[in-house]
Protein backbone atom coordinates (compact mmCIF):
# COMPACT_ATOMS: atom_id res chain seq x y z
CA UNK A 1 0.00 0.00 0.00
CA UNK A 2 3.07 2.15 0.78
CA UNK A 3 4.07 1.75 -2.55
CA UNK A 4 0.63 3.23 -3.93
CA UNK A 5 1.06 6.19 -2.30
CA UNK A 6 4.40 6.25 -3.42
CA UNK A 7 3.83 6.15 -7.05
CA UNK A 8 1.00 8.53 -6.60
CA UNK A 9 3.23 11.07 -5.41
CA UNK A 10 5.60 10.25 -8.49
CA UNK A 11 3.16 12.04 -10.35
CA UNK A 12 1.95 15.09 -8.40
CA UNK A 13 1.44 18.23 -10.63
CA UNK A 14 5.10 19.75 -10.17
CA UNK A 15 2.80 22.72 -11.26
CA UNK A 16 2.25 25.23 -8.98
CA UNK A 17 -1.04 25.94 -7.96
CA UNK A 18 -3.87 29.03 -8.01
CA UNK A 19 -1.81 31.89 -5.78
CA UNK A 20 -4.53 34.56 -5.75
CA UNK A 21 -3.56 38.34 -4.54
CA UNK A 22 -2.50 39.67 -1.29
CA UNK A 23 -2.68 35.93 -0.12
CA UNK A 24 -5.67 35.00 -0.16
CA UNK A 25 -6.58 31.37 -0.10
CA UNK A 26 -2.96 30.84 1.24
CA UNK A 27 -4.58 29.50 4.59
CA UNK A 28 -7.57 27.47 4.75
CA UNK A 29 -10.58 29.45 5.38
CA UNK A 30 -12.29 30.43 8.75
CA UNK A 31 -15.95 31.37 9.01
CA UNK A 32 -19.54 30.34 8.77
CA UNK A 33 -22.10 29.31 5.99
CA UNK A 34 -25.68 28.68 6.38
CA UNK A 35 -25.95 25.38 4.86
CA UNK A 36 -25.61 23.21 7.86
CA UNK A 37 -27.59 25.46 10.14
CA UNK A 38 -30.43 26.37 7.73
CA UNK A 39 -30.62 23.98 4.90
CA UNK A 40 -32.53 26.05 1.84
CA UNK A 41 -34.71 28.02 4.17
CA UNK A 42 -32.49 31.25 4.32
CA UNK A 43 -33.03 34.76 4.23
CA UNK A 44 -31.09 38.14 4.81
CA UNK A 45 -32.08 38.47 8.76
CA UNK A 46 -30.87 34.98 9.40
CA UNK A 47 -27.07 35.89 7.38
CA UNK A 48 -26.88 39.20 9.28
CA UNK A 49 -27.87 37.57 12.42
CA UNK A 50 -25.38 35.22 11.52
CA UNK A 51 -22.65 37.64 11.00
CA UNK A 52 -23.83 39.42 14.65
CA UNK A 53 -23.31 36.38 16.24
CA UNK A 54 -20.28 35.96 15.03
CA UNK A 55 -18.94 38.70 16.53
CA UNK A 56 -20.72 38.81 20.23
CA UNK A 57 -19.50 35.67 20.47
CA UNK A 58 -15.96 36.53 20.06
CA UNK A 59 -15.64 34.16 16.48
CA UNK A 60 -14.66 37.61 14.70
CA UNK A 61 -11.66 38.70 17.09
CA UNK A 62 -10.86 34.63 17.21
CA UNK A 63 -10.28 34.85 13.34
CA UNK A 64 -13.20 33.73 11.82
CA UNK A 65 -13.30 36.14 8.19
CA UNK A 66 -16.12 34.68 6.26
CA UNK A 67 -20.06 34.64 6.41
CA UNK A 68 -21.41 32.64 3.44
CA UNK A 69 -24.73 32.12 2.21
CA UNK A 70 -24.90 28.76 0.73
CA UNK A 71 -27.73 27.45 -1.88
CA UNK A 72 -31.21 29.20 -1.99
CA UNK A 73 -30.32 32.96 -2.14
CA UNK A 74 -31.67 33.56 -5.79
CA UNK A 75 -34.84 33.34 -7.89
CA UNK A 76 -35.87 30.44 -8.74
CA UNK A 77 -37.74 31.39 -12.07
CA UNK A 78 -34.65 32.39 -14.02
CA UNK A 79 -32.23 34.28 -15.20
CA UNK A 80 -32.90 38.28 -15.92
CA UNK A 81 -34.23 37.38 -19.48
CA UNK A 82 -32.52 40.43 -21.04
CA UNK A 83 -28.87 40.61 -19.12
CA UNK A 84 -29.02 37.02 -18.33
CA UNK A 85 -27.73 37.62 -14.73
CA UNK A 86 -28.85 35.64 -11.75
CA UNK A 87 -31.50 37.48 -9.59
CA UNK A 88 -31.41 37.57 -6.13
CA UNK A 89 -34.64 36.10 -4.47
CA UNK A 90 -35.62 40.11 -2.91
CA UNK A 91 -38.23 38.71 -1.00
CA UNK A 92 -35.92 36.38 1.19
CA UNK A 93 -33.12 39.58 0.22
CA UNK A 94 -34.49 42.72 0.85
CA UNK A 95 -31.44 44.68 -0.03
CA UNK A 96 -30.44 42.31 -2.53
CA UNK A 97 -27.15 40.40 -2.38
CA UNK A 98 -25.40 43.33 -2.71
CA UNK A 99 -27.06 44.91 0.09
CA UNK A 100 -26.53 42.40 2.00
CA UNK A 101 -22.52 41.98 1.05
CA UNK A 102 -22.41 45.69 2.23
CA UNK A 103 -23.71 44.69 5.46
CA UNK A 104 -21.07 42.16 6.42
CA UNK A 105 -18.56 44.19 4.95
CA UNK A 106 -19.85 47.15 7.05
CA UNK A 107 -18.75 44.70 10.12
CA UNK A 108 -15.59 43.59 9.12
CA UNK A 109 -15.90 40.04 7.60
CA UNK A 110 -16.19 39.01 3.97
CA UNK A 111 -19.05 37.55 1.61
CA UNK A 112 -19.44 34.19 0.54
CA UNK A 113 -21.87 33.51 -2.45
CA UNK A 114 -22.72 29.49 -3.84
CA UNK A 115 -23.02 28.23 -7.29
CA UNK A 116 -23.12 24.90 -9.15
CA UNK A 117 -21.23 23.69 -12.29
CA UNK A 118 -24.20 22.76 -14.27
CA UNK A 119 -27.69 23.95 -15.30
CA UNK A 120 -29.30 23.72 -11.79
CA UNK A 121 -27.97 24.48 -7.88
CA UNK A 122 -28.75 21.47 -5.96
CA UNK A 123 -31.90 22.87 -4.40
CA UNK A 124 -32.62 23.34 -8.24
CA UNK A 125 -31.79 27.08 -8.74
CA UNK A 126 -30.43 28.38 -11.70
CA UNK A 127 -27.13 27.56 -11.93
CA UNK A 128 -23.76 28.40 -13.76
CA UNK A 129 -22.81 26.03 -16.45
CA UNK A 130 -22.53 28.37 -19.49
CA UNK A 131 -22.98 31.14 -17.71
CA UNK A 132 -19.54 31.62 -16.04
CA UNK A 133 -18.32 34.41 -17.31
CA UNK A 134 -21.78 37.05 -16.36
CA UNK A 135 -21.91 34.91 -13.78
CA UNK A 136 -18.11 35.94 -12.17
CA UNK A 137 -18.81 39.68 -13.53
CA UNK A 138 -22.58 39.86 -11.16
CA UNK A 139 -20.57 38.10 -8.07
CA UNK A 140 -17.71 40.70 -8.43
CA UNK A 141 -19.79 43.47 -8.87
CA UNK A 142 -21.73 42.80 -5.89
CA UNK A 143 -18.61 42.64 -3.66
CA UNK A 144 -18.16 39.05 -3.23
CA UNK A 145 -15.50 37.51 -1.94
CA UNK A 146 -15.54 33.99 -1.81
CA UNK A 147 -17.62 31.50 -3.73
CA UNK A 148 -18.60 28.01 -2.87
CA UNK A 149 -19.12 26.08 -6.72
CA UNK A 150 -20.72 22.92 -6.15
CA UNK A 151 -21.83 19.90 -9.26
CA UNK A 152 -25.31 19.02 -9.31
CA UNK A 153 -26.55 18.90 -12.47
CA UNK A 154 -24.07 19.07 -15.24
CA UNK A 155 -26.18 18.30 -18.85
CA UNK A 156 -25.46 15.16 -20.10
CA UNK A 157 -23.40 16.16 -23.34
CA UNK A 158 -20.49 17.05 -20.07
CA UNK A 159 -20.57 13.27 -19.04
CA UNK A 160 -17.25 12.36 -19.64
CA UNK A 161 -17.22 9.69 -22.57
CA UNK A 162 -15.81 6.76 -20.78
CA UNK A 163 -18.13 6.09 -18.31
CA UNK A 164 -16.27 2.39 -18.62
CA UNK A 165 -13.69 3.00 -16.18
CA UNK A 166 -13.60 0.16 -13.77
CA UNK A 167 -13.44 1.26 -10.32
CA UNK A 168 -12.17 -0.58 -7.33
CA UNK A 169 -14.92 -0.74 -5.23
CA UNK A 170 -12.93 -0.51 -1.59
CA UNK A 171 -11.70 3.10 -2.56
CA UNK A 172 -7.98 2.08 -1.95
CA UNK A 173 -5.30 4.75 -0.28
CA UNK A 174 -5.85 7.85 -2.03
CA UNK A 175 -9.14 7.14 -3.82
CA UNK A 176 -6.77 5.28 -6.65
CA UNK A 177 -8.92 3.37 -9.04
CA UNK A 178 -7.47 1.00 -11.57
CA UNK A 179 -8.68 1.56 -14.70
CA UNK A 180 -9.32 -0.78 -17.31
CA UNK A 181 -11.18 1.39 -20.52
CA UNK A 182 -13.62 -0.27 -22.30
CA UNK A 183 -14.12 2.91 -24.32
CA UNK A 184 -12.17 5.92 -25.08
CA UNK A 185 -13.70 7.54 -27.84
CA UNK A 186 -12.69 11.23 -27.90
CA UNK A 187 -16.70 12.39 -27.05
CA UNK A 188 -18.81 14.93 -29.66
CA UNK A 189 -17.24 18.38 -28.00
CA UNK A 190 -20.50 20.20 -27.29
CA UNK A 191 -18.41 23.34 -25.36
CA UNK A 192 -15.88 25.35 -26.96
CA UNK A 193 -12.97 24.27 -24.76
CA UNK A 194 -11.46 21.14 -26.55
CA UNK A 195 -10.03 18.47 -24.23
CA UNK A 196 -6.27 17.82 -25.48
CA UNK A 197 -5.74 13.84 -24.16
CA UNK A 198 -7.79 11.44 -23.61
CA UNK A 199 -8.55 11.23 -20.25
CA UNK A 200 -9.12 7.55 -19.76
CA UNK A 201 -6.47 5.21 -21.16
CA UNK A 202 -4.51 1.85 -20.19
CA UNK A 203 -1.52 3.54 -20.23
CA UNK A 204 -1.99 5.68 -17.39
CA UNK A 205 1.05 4.97 -14.64
CA UNK A 206 -1.14 4.99 -11.52
CA UNK A 207 -4.89 4.01 -12.08
CA UNK A 208 -6.08 4.63 -16.11
CA UNK A 209 -7.26 8.07 -15.38
CA UNK A 210 -6.08 11.30 -16.11
CA UNK A 211 -8.23 13.58 -13.81
CA UNK A 212 -6.75 16.58 -14.80
CA UNK A 213 -8.41 16.29 -18.66
CA UNK A 214 -11.65 15.39 -17.36
CA UNK A 215 -15.15 17.16 -17.77
CA UNK A 216 -15.71 17.68 -14.40
CA UNK A 217 -11.98 19.39 -13.87
CA UNK A 218 -12.73 21.34 -17.06
CA UNK A 219 -16.37 22.38 -15.53
CA UNK A 220 -14.59 24.00 -12.33
CA UNK A 221 -11.63 25.29 -14.48
CA UNK A 222 -14.07 27.43 -16.80
CA UNK A 223 -15.29 29.14 -13.46
CA UNK A 224 -11.58 29.83 -12.28
CA UNK A 225 -11.24 31.63 -15.38
CA UNK A 226 -14.02 33.99 -15.32
CA UNK A 227 -13.03 34.28 -11.64
CA UNK A 228 -9.24 35.88 -12.24
CA UNK A 229 -10.66 38.18 -15.01
CA UNK A 230 -12.46 40.20 -12.48
CA UNK A 231 -11.32 43.22 -10.88
CA UNK A 232 -11.95 41.57 -7.46
CA UNK A 233 -9.92 38.79 -5.34
CA UNK A 234 -12.61 35.85 -4.80
CA UNK A 235 -11.63 33.08 -3.18
CA UNK A 236 -13.03 29.68 -5.26
CA UNK A 237 -13.75 26.65 -3.34
CA UNK A 238 -14.43 23.23 -5.31
CA UNK A 239 -17.07 21.94 -4.09
CA UNK A 240 -16.82 18.52 -6.55
CA UNK A 241 -17.51 16.01 -3.47
CA UNK A 242 -14.06 13.88 -4.33
CA UNK A 243 -15.87 11.75 -6.96
CA UNK A 244 -12.91 12.92 -9.69
CA UNK A 245 -10.36 13.11 -7.53
CA UNK A 246 -10.01 16.75 -6.98
CA UNK A 247 -6.41 16.89 -4.90
CA UNK A 248 -4.97 15.83 -8.06
CA UNK A 249 -5.90 19.08 -9.76
CA UNK A 250 -7.70 21.53 -7.40
CA UNK A 251 -4.23 23.19 -6.23
CA UNK A 252 -4.20 24.44 -9.88
CA UNK A 253 -7.91 25.16 -10.12
CA UNK A 254 -9.23 26.73 -6.56
CA UNK A 255 -7.96 27.46 -2.86
CA UNK A 256 -9.62 23.96 -1.45
CA UNK A 257 -11.50 20.79 -2.79
CA UNK A 258 -14.19 19.23 -0.89
CA UNK A 259 -12.88 15.53 -0.46
CA UNK A 260 -16.36 13.96 -0.07
CA UNK A 261 -19.75 14.16 -0.41
CA UNK A 262 -21.85 16.20 2.90
CA UNK A 263 -21.14 15.52 5.96
CA UNK A 264 -24.27 15.79 7.23
CA UNK A 265 -27.83 15.16 5.77
CA UNK A 266 -29.96 15.99 9.76
CA UNK A 267 -28.70 14.91 13.06
CA UNK A 268 -26.36 11.66 12.45
CA UNK A 269 -23.25 12.97 12.04
CA UNK A 270 -20.85 11.66 13.65
CA UNK A 271 -20.30 8.30 11.79
CA UNK A 272 -19.95 10.96 8.81
CA UNK A 273 -17.45 12.30 10.27
CA UNK A 274 -15.21 9.38 10.85
CA UNK A 275 -15.55 8.33 7.22
CA UNK A 276 -14.14 11.93 6.42
CA UNK A 277 -11.51 11.48 8.52
CA UNK A 278 -10.47 8.47 6.97
CA UNK A 279 -10.57 9.21 3.66
CA UNK A 280 -8.78 12.69 4.75
CA UNK A 281 -6.08 10.74 6.35
CA UNK A 282 -4.83 9.44 2.98
CA UNK A 283 -4.91 13.13 1.17
CA UNK A 284 -2.56 14.93 3.36
CA UNK A 285 0.34 15.20 0.86
CA UNK A 286 -1.73 16.92 -1.44
CA UNK A 287 -2.60 19.44 0.74
CA UNK A 288 0.00 22.81 1.22
CA UNK A 289 -0.34 26.74 1.09
CA UNK A 290 -2.81 27.85 -1.03
CA UNK A 291 -4.56 24.41 -1.55
CA UNK A 292 -6.86 22.57 1.09
CA UNK A 293 -8.62 19.36 1.26
CA UNK A 294 -12.24 20.26 2.32
CA UNK A 295 -13.21 17.61 5.00
CA UNK A 296 -16.93 20.07 4.55
CA UNK A 297 -18.74 22.48 7.05
CA UNK A 298 -19.13 22.00 10.33
CA UNK A 299 -22.08 20.49 12.30
CA UNK A 300 -21.01 21.62 15.86
CA UNK A 301 -24.27 22.65 17.08
CA UNK A 302 -26.87 20.48 15.05
CA UNK A 303 -27.83 17.36 16.38
CA UNK A 304 -26.66 15.53 19.37
CA UNK A 305 -22.64 15.43 19.44
CA UNK A 306 -21.17 14.88 22.70
CA UNK A 307 -18.34 16.93 24.20
CA UNK A 308 -15.75 14.15 23.04
CA UNK A 309 -16.94 13.86 19.70
CA UNK A 310 -17.34 18.07 19.32
CA UNK A 311 -13.46 18.37 20.08
CA UNK A 312 -12.20 15.35 17.43
CA UNK A 313 -14.64 17.46 14.88
CA UNK A 314 -12.97 20.58 15.44
CA UNK A 315 -9.97 19.36 16.77
CA UNK A 316 -9.25 17.36 13.63
CA UNK A 317 -10.42 19.53 10.97
CA UNK A 318 -7.96 22.40 12.57
CA UNK A 319 -5.09 19.56 12.42
CA UNK A 320 -5.93 18.36 8.60
CA UNK A 321 -6.39 21.98 7.73
CA UNK A 322 -9.74 22.13 6.27
CA UNK A 323 -11.58 24.95 5.78
CA UNK A 324 -13.28 25.59 9.16
CA UNK A 325 -16.83 26.97 8.23
CA UNK A 326 -19.17 26.65 11.43
CA UNK A 327 -22.62 25.52 10.28
CA UNK A 328 -25.23 26.26 12.94
CA UNK A 329 -26.68 28.77 14.61
CA UNK A 330 -24.14 30.57 16.53
CA UNK A 331 -25.86 31.97 18.88
CA UNK A 332 -26.99 29.32 20.32
CA UNK A 333 -23.78 27.26 20.47
CA UNK A 334 -22.88 26.13 24.22
CA UNK A 335 -19.88 28.10 26.24
CA UNK A 336 -18.07 24.59 25.95
CA UNK A 337 -18.75 24.49 22.07
CA UNK A 338 -17.29 28.02 21.95
CA UNK A 339 -14.21 27.67 23.72
CA UNK A 340 -13.63 24.03 21.59
CA UNK A 341 -13.76 26.65 18.30
CA UNK A 342 -11.79 29.01 19.53
CA UNK A 343 -8.92 27.04 21.15
CA UNK A 344 -5.41 29.17 20.43
CA UNK A 345 -3.01 26.34 19.97
CA UNK A 346 -5.40 24.70 17.51
CA UNK A 347 -6.26 28.26 15.26
CA UNK A 348 -2.62 28.89 15.39
CA UNK A 349 -1.72 25.86 13.83
CA UNK A 350 -4.14 26.14 11.18
CA UNK A 351 -4.05 29.58 10.33
CA UNK A 352 0.75 28.93 11.03
CA UNK A 353 2.07 31.37 7.91
CA UNK A 354 5.04 29.42 8.05
CA UNK A 355 3.95 25.87 8.00
CA UNK A 356 1.64 25.14 4.98
CA UNK A 357 1.56 21.28 5.56
CA UNK A 358 -1.76 19.48 6.98
CA UNK A 359 -1.30 17.00 10.34
CA UNK A 360 -0.67 13.55 8.86
CA UNK A 361 -1.40 9.94 10.15
CA UNK A 362 2.39 8.90 11.95
CA UNK A 363 0.56 5.43 12.48
CA UNK A 364 -2.77 4.00 12.27
CA UNK A 365 -2.85 2.18 15.12
CA UNK A 366 -5.90 -0.60 15.87
CA UNK A 367 -5.17 -1.17 12.02
CA UNK A 368 -2.49 -1.83 10.18
CA UNK A 369 -1.21 1.53 8.74
CA UNK A 370 -2.52 2.73 5.51
CA UNK A 371 -5.77 0.77 6.29
CA UNK A 372 -8.87 1.72 4.67
CA UNK A 373 -11.54 1.74 7.51
CA UNK A 374 -14.57 4.10 7.83
CA UNK A 375 -14.98 3.33 11.41
CA UNK A 376 -11.57 2.44 12.43
CA UNK A 377 -9.64 5.28 10.70
CA UNK A 378 -5.58 6.21 11.67
CA UNK A 379 -5.97 7.10 15.48
CA UNK A 380 -2.15 8.81 15.69
CA UNK A 381 -1.54 11.94 13.55
CA UNK A 382 1.39 14.86 13.84
CA UNK A 383 2.18 18.34 12.52
CA UNK A 384 4.97 20.99 12.57
CA UNK A 385 3.76 24.21 13.12
CA UNK A 386 5.72 27.52 14.41
CA UNK A 387 4.93 26.70 18.16
CA UNK A 388 6.06 22.98 18.06
CA UNK A 389 4.90 19.49 17.35
CA UNK A 390 1.43 18.87 17.34
CA UNK A 391 0.31 14.75 18.04
CA UNK A 392 -3.15 13.86 18.03
CA UNK A 393 -4.37 10.41 19.70
CA UNK A 394 -7.99 9.82 18.02
CA UNK A 395 -10.43 7.17 20.00
CA UNK A 396 -12.82 5.98 17.88
CA UNK A 397 -13.69 2.92 19.90
CA UNK A 398 -16.94 3.15 22.04
CA UNK A 399 -14.95 3.00 25.61
CA UNK A 400 -12.27 4.82 27.02
CA UNK A 401 -8.78 3.57 25.75
CA UNK A 402 -5.05 4.68 27.24
CA UNK A 403 -2.95 6.05 24.25
CA UNK A 404 0.45 6.82 24.13
CA UNK A 405 2.81 8.74 21.99
CA UNK A 406 5.90 7.13 21.82
CA UNK A 407 8.62 10.06 20.94
CA UNK A 408 10.73 8.36 18.69
CA UNK A 409 7.86 6.77 16.23
CA UNK A 410 6.36 10.76 16.14
CA UNK A 411 8.40 11.84 12.72
CA UNK A 412 8.37 15.53 13.92
CA UNK A 413 10.01 15.38 16.91
CA UNK A 414 13.93 14.83 16.44
CA UNK A 415 15.22 12.20 19.23
CA UNK A 416 15.61 14.22 22.22
CA UNK A 417 15.37 12.29 25.15
CA UNK A 418 12.68 14.61 26.76
CA UNK A 419 10.15 17.84 25.71
CA UNK A 420 7.64 20.27 27.08
CA UNK A 421 4.11 18.76 26.68
CA UNK A 422 1.11 21.01 26.82
CA UNK A 423 -2.05 19.95 26.86
CA UNK A 424 -3.96 21.51 24.32
CA UNK A 425 -7.48 21.39 24.80
CA UNK A 426 -7.19 23.18 28.90
CA UNK A 427 -3.79 24.35 28.11
CA UNK A 428 -2.33 22.82 30.95
CA UNK A 429 1.39 21.94 31.55
CA UNK A 430 1.94 18.21 31.44
CA UNK A 431 5.75 19.09 31.97
CA UNK A 432 8.81 17.90 30.78
CA UNK A 433 8.28 14.58 29.61
CA UNK A 434 10.70 11.64 28.84
CA UNK A 435 9.93 9.18 25.78
CA UNK A 436 6.39 8.73 25.55
CA UNK A 437 3.23 10.19 27.08
CA UNK A 438 0.21 8.22 28.08
CA UNK A 439 -3.48 9.28 28.53
CA UNK A 440 -6.74 8.07 28.83
CA UNK A 441 -8.77 8.82 25.78
CA UNK A 442 -12.55 8.59 25.92
CA UNK A 443 -14.81 7.23 23.97
CA UNK A 444 -14.90 9.43 20.44
CA UNK A 445 -12.52 11.62 21.77
CA UNK A 446 -9.13 13.13 20.36
CA UNK A 447 -6.34 14.18 22.95
CA UNK A 448 -4.13 16.28 21.55
CA UNK A 449 -0.74 17.85 22.58
CA UNK A 450 1.65 20.56 21.89
CA UNK A 451 5.48 19.58 22.10
CA UNK A 452 8.22 22.28 22.34
CA UNK A 453 11.66 21.51 23.10
CA UNK A 454 13.08 21.74 26.53
C1 LIG B 1 -0.20 24.24 -4.27
O1 LIG B 1 0.17 25.43 -4.90
C2 LIG B 1 0.84 26.34 -4.05
C3 LIG B 1 0.98 27.65 -4.77
O2 LIG B 1 1.73 27.51 -5.92
C4 LIG B 1 2.14 25.73 -3.62
O3 LIG B 1 2.80 26.61 -2.73
C5 LIG B 1 1.86 24.41 -2.92
O4 LIG B 1 3.06 23.78 -2.58
C6 LIG B 1 1.04 23.50 -3.80
N1 LIG B 1 0.64 22.32 -3.03
C7 LIG B 1 1.16 21.11 -3.24
C8 LIG B 1 0.69 20.01 -2.36
O5 LIG B 1 1.99 20.90 -4.11
C1 LIG C 1 -38.75 33.96 -3.19
O1 LIG C 1 -38.77 33.46 -1.88
C2 LIG C 1 -40.09 33.37 -1.37
C3 LIG C 1 -39.97 33.03 0.10
O2 LIG C 1 -39.28 31.81 0.27
C4 LIG C 1 -40.86 32.35 -2.18
O3 LIG C 1 -42.17 32.23 -1.69
C5 LIG C 1 -40.89 32.78 -3.63
O4 LIG C 1 -41.50 31.79 -4.42
C6 LIG C 1 -39.49 33.03 -4.14
N1 LIG C 1 -39.57 33.64 -5.45
C7 LIG C 1 -38.90 33.18 -6.51
C8 LIG C 1 -39.12 33.90 -7.78
O5 LIG C 1 -38.13 32.25 -6.46
C1 LIG D 1 -4.08 -2.67 -12.53
O1 LIG D 1 -4.34 -2.99 -13.88
C2 LIG D 1 -3.22 -3.51 -14.58
C3 LIG D 1 -3.56 -3.71 -16.04
O2 LIG D 1 -4.84 -3.30 -16.35
C4 LIG D 1 -2.78 -4.82 -13.94
O3 LIG D 1 -1.62 -5.29 -14.58
C5 LIG D 1 -2.46 -4.55 -12.48
O4 LIG D 1 -2.16 -5.77 -11.84
C6 LIG D 1 -3.63 -3.91 -11.77
N1 LIG D 1 -3.21 -3.55 -10.43
C7 LIG D 1 -3.92 -3.84 -9.36
C8 LIG D 1 -3.36 -3.37 -8.07
O5 LIG D 1 -4.95 -4.46 -9.43
C1 LIG E 1 -3.47 15.38 -18.02
O1 LIG E 1 -4.38 16.26 -18.64
C2 LIG E 1 -4.01 17.63 -18.56
C3 LIG E 1 -5.17 18.45 -19.08
O2 LIG E 1 -5.55 18.03 -20.34
C4 LIG E 1 -2.74 17.84 -19.34
O3 LIG E 1 -2.35 19.19 -19.27
C5 LIG E 1 -1.66 16.97 -18.73
O4 LIG E 1 -0.50 17.06 -19.49
C6 LIG E 1 -2.11 15.52 -18.68
N1 LIG E 1 -1.12 14.78 -17.91
C7 LIG E 1 -0.26 13.98 -18.50
C8 LIG E 1 0.71 13.32 -17.58
O5 LIG E 1 -0.27 13.78 -19.69
C1 LIG F 1 -10.08 47.63 -9.90
O1 LIG F 1 -10.56 47.86 -8.58
C2 LIG F 1 -9.84 48.86 -7.89
C3 LIG F 1 -10.36 48.96 -6.45
O2 LIG F 1 -11.18 47.90 -6.10
C4 LIG F 1 -9.97 50.18 -8.59
O3 LIG F 1 -9.20 51.14 -7.92
C5 LIG F 1 -9.49 50.03 -10.03
O4 LIG F 1 -9.75 51.24 -10.72
C6 LIG F 1 -10.20 48.90 -10.72
N1 LIG F 1 -9.61 48.67 -12.04
C7 LIG F 1 -10.33 48.54 -13.13
C8 LIG F 1 -9.58 48.29 -14.40
O5 LIG F 1 -11.54 48.59 -13.13
C1 LIG G 1 -27.52 10.69 18.07
O1 LIG G 1 -28.72 10.46 17.34
C2 LIG G 1 -28.65 9.34 16.47
C3 LIG G 1 -29.93 9.31 15.68
O2 LIG G 1 -31.03 9.49 16.49
C4 LIG G 1 -28.40 8.07 17.27
O3 LIG G 1 -28.24 6.98 16.38
C5 LIG G 1 -27.12 8.23 18.08
O4 LIG G 1 -26.93 7.12 18.90
C6 LIG G 1 -27.19 9.48 18.94
N1 LIG G 1 -25.87 9.67 19.56
C7 LIG G 1 -25.72 10.01 20.81
C8 LIG G 1 -24.31 10.19 21.27
O5 LIG G 1 -26.66 10.19 21.57
C1 LIG H 1 -32.00 28.73 19.09
O1 LIG H 1 -32.43 29.06 20.40
C2 LIG H 1 -33.68 29.73 20.43
C3 LIG H 1 -33.93 30.18 21.85
O2 LIG H 1 -33.73 29.12 22.74
C4 LIG H 1 -34.76 28.79 19.92
O3 LIG H 1 -36.00 29.45 19.91
C5 LIG H 1 -34.41 28.38 18.51
O4 LIG H 1 -35.32 27.40 18.05
C6 LIG H 1 -33.01 27.82 18.44
N1 LIG H 1 -32.70 27.64 17.05
C7 LIG H 1 -32.27 26.51 16.56
C8 LIG H 1 -32.12 26.47 15.08
O5 LIG H 1 -31.98 25.58 17.25
C1 LIG I 1 2.20 30.48 19.08
O1 LIG I 1 1.41 30.42 20.26
C2 LIG I 1 0.96 31.65 20.75
C3 LIG I 1 0.25 31.42 22.05
O2 LIG I 1 -0.74 30.41 21.89
C4 LIG I 1 0.07 32.31 19.73
O3 LIG I 1 -0.33 33.58 20.16
C5 LIG I 1 0.83 32.44 18.42
O4 LIG I 1 -0.05 32.93 17.43
C6 LIG I 1 1.36 31.11 17.99
N1 LIG I 1 2.14 31.30 16.79
C7 LIG I 1 2.05 30.49 15.75
C8 LIG I 1 2.80 30.91 14.53
O5 LIG I 1 1.42 29.47 15.76
C1 LIG J 1 -12.38 -1.81 10.68
O1 LIG J 1 -11.44 -2.06 11.68
C2 LIG J 1 -11.95 -2.75 12.80
C3 LIG J 1 -10.81 -2.87 13.81
O2 LIG J 1 -9.76 -3.57 13.27
C4 LIG J 1 -12.47 -4.12 12.37
O3 LIG J 1 -13.05 -4.76 13.47
C5 LIG J 1 -13.52 -3.93 11.30
O4 LIG J 1 -13.93 -5.19 10.82
C6 LIG J 1 -12.95 -3.12 10.16
N1 LIG J 1 -14.01 -2.82 9.23
C7 LIG J 1 -13.92 -3.20 7.95
C8 LIG J 1 -15.10 -2.84 7.08
O5 LIG J 1 -12.97 -3.77 7.50
C1 LIG K 1 -20.12 1.91 18.78
O1 LIG K 1 -21.49 1.74 19.03
C2 LIG K 1 -22.33 1.94 17.89
C3 LIG K 1 -23.77 1.93 18.34
O2 LIG K 1 -24.01 0.82 19.12
C4 LIG K 1 -22.01 0.87 16.87
O3 LIG K 1 -22.80 1.06 15.72
C5 LIG K 1 -20.55 1.00 16.50
O4 LIG K 1 -20.19 -0.02 15.59
C6 LIG K 1 -19.65 0.93 17.71
N1 LIG K 1 -18.31 1.29 17.31
C7 LIG K 1 -17.26 0.57 17.60
C8 LIG K 1 -15.97 1.07 17.10
O5 LIG K 1 -17.31 -0.43 18.27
Amino acid sequence: MAATIAAALAVLPLASGLELPNEVGKLPALGWNSWNAYYCDINQEKILQAANSMIDRGFKDAGYTYINSDDCWSRMDGRDPETHELRPNMTKFPDGIKGTADEIHDMGFKFGIYSSAGTMTCGRYPASLGYEAIDAATFASWGVDYLKYDNCFPPEYWYDDCLSCEVDPSFSPTGIVNGSCTNSTPPVNHYSYDRPIPFCALEWPVDGVNYTAKYTALRFRIMEEALLAQNRTILYSLCEWGVDQPWRWGNQTGSSWRISNDIAFGDTSWPRIVEIINMNSFLSPFADFYGHNDADMLTIGNGNLTSAEVRTHFGLWALMKSPILIGTVVANLTEEEVSVLQNKMLLSFHQDPVFGKPAAPYKWGANPDWTFNNTIPAQYWSGASSNGTMVAMFNPFNETRSMEVDFSEVPQLDGKASYEVVNVWDGSNMGSCEGSVQMDVEAHDTAIVLFTES
